[in-house]
């Protein structure tokens, strides 16, 4: 039996969308308030679905709490209350946009998951703005 299993987690972070190749007028035309250099934050939530057979001795897809565990530590204790900009080497130099993060996370995932699940992630930036990889 093919099924998925989705385990919702979030963190807190602050971030400024910037190209420091652009003029500051074109960073403030393109990215708006979101060009703010003293940063923004957002309450980011993240949904990670995990797609697979289960396995017929434990019924399960995967034990959530590995699953629980491999965000907690690739995703919260890197990002949660951090200046993404400042504080992490995953976007030193990227752009931290919902799109970059969302992808940055499920290479960080897909890093510690089996290969034999299939991995999407859906995060949201505010309740009505979310972006999901893979498309
Ligand atoms: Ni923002």
């Amino acid at each position: 039996m093919r099924i998925a299993v989705f385990r919702k987690a979030h963190f807190n972070a602050a971030h400024r969308l910037h190209n420091p190749s652009w003029s500051d007028a074109k960073n403030d035309e393109v990215f708006g308030l979101c060009n703010n250099p003293s940063y923004h934050g957002h309450n980011y939530e993240l949904e990670v679905k995990v797609v697979g057979e289960v396995d017929p001795e434990t019924g399960y897809l995967i034990d959530l709490k590995i699953l629980k565990d491999i965000i907690k530590e690739e995703v919260e204790q890197r990002f949660d209350h951090k200046n993404l900009n400042i504080d992490t080497e995953e976007f030193k130099t990227l752009n931290p946009t919902a799109e970059n993060i969302c992808f940055v996370i499920w290479k960080l995932l897909r890093a510690k998951l089996d290969e034999k699940y299939d991995l999407s992630v859906r995060l949201f930036e505010t309740p009505r703005n979310f972006v999901e990889y893979p498309a």
